[in-house]
């Protein structure tokens, strides 16, 4: 029997009883994906998960894909991928570190949905921790069902049918909406690879529904989000961060502490979250496969590569 145990603060759940080290029940099967509809953030917690019972998971949302950053995806198998943090390693992924709050950290993410600098939006994600970090390393996640539920109506009648110009963000110190204000950029030697990435605006409507329910999702991607299409820049900037603070500051979070091997699979069309990051010396490795999708709502800014889409996909 899989029982569904809310998570604290009301955002997620654990399946408890799940058995991915063999193919599941209909019944089981039926059981997840009611809870992925309800909750959008699903906890499978079993210290002996590992690949196979990953992409078991990932497989009962979509066709898993591989990532467009070939150094990461494993030789044996290109639909998962590590994302490792190593201390003092100048080949590692986290290049660019970050002190907020006090502390400095490697693998810092801001609120985001995966890949919102493109015009189409996976469907989800399953994160593996094989190795948590002695301190810190938590994901955190925020519901933007219950986020739109709570803007006020005069608000929501605002955005409603307003579009976000989105455009990949290297420098999360200068980044605009829904970050720290005491966010530092620390120097690091060697060059960062995401400075060397270049992806063109895309747009993505600030409101959608959630295709089962019809539920309404306050669509925001912090981390990337520019400026609203046709609107005066001011009066976007004033809009966009009143609508970022109403989604992520408002205390409405569930910070997950990774156990080995818990994996946490979310609904990337409603669900953002966010890395707190871990200090310097503290090492992290994590396995992720990425679930294809596209809500079928997205488009490049520019309708000359709107026609001819060339979707080229990193993770973040
Ligand atoms: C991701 C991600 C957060 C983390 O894998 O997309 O944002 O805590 N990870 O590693
Ligand atoms: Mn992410």
């Amino acid at each position: 029997m899989v029982r569904v145990l809310p998570l604290p603060g009301g955002i997620g759940a654990q399946m408890v009883g799940l058995d991915l080290s063999r193919e599941l029940t209909d019944e089981e099967r039926q059981s997840v994906m009611a809870a992925w509809t309800e909750y959008g953030l699903l906890l499978v917690r079993d210290p002996r998960a590992d690949d196979a019972a990953q992409l078991r998971l990932s497989n009962l949302f979509g066709k898993p894909e591989p990532s467009a950053t070939p150094q990461l995806n494993d030789p044996y198998n290109d639909v998962m991928m590590t994302l490792a943090y190593e201390p003092g390693d100048p080949k590692g992924q986290f290049k660019q570190h970050y002190a907020i709050g006090g502390i400095e950290r490697a693998g810092w993410l801001g609120w985001h949905w995966d890949q919102s600098f493109m015009p189409t939006i996976v469907r989800g994600a399953v994160l593996r921790m094989t190795s948590p970090a002695k301190l810190m390393g938590r994901t955190g996640f925020i519901d933007a069902i219950a986020a739109y539920d709570r803007l006020p109506d005069m608000l929501k009648t605002r955005i409603e049918d307003l579009e976000v110009v989105y455009e990949f963000n290297p420098d999360f110190a200068s980044g605009q909406f829904g970050f720290p204000e005491d966010i530092r950029k620390l120097v690091v030697t060697g060059d960062d690879p995401a400075k060397a990435m270049r992806f063109p605006p895309v747009i993505h409507p600030l409101v959608i529904r959630q295709p089962e329910t019809g539920r309404k999702v306050l669509k925001l991607s912090p981390m990337h989000a520019r400026y609203i299409l046709g609107m005066d820049r001011a009066e976007s900037d004033a809009l966009l961060a009143e609508v970022a603070d109403r989604l992520v500051n408002t205390g409405h979070t569930y910070f997950h502490d990774w156990q080995t091997n818990d994996m946490l699979v979310w609904d990337n069309w409603r669900m953002i979250h966010s890395a707190e990051g871990v200090p310097l010396d503290c090492p992290r490795s994590a396995r992720r496969t990425t679930i294809s999708g596209d809500y079928n709502v997205g488009r490049y800014l520019d309708d000359a590569l709107d026609r001819e889409r060339e979707v080229e996909r990193i993770v973040d």
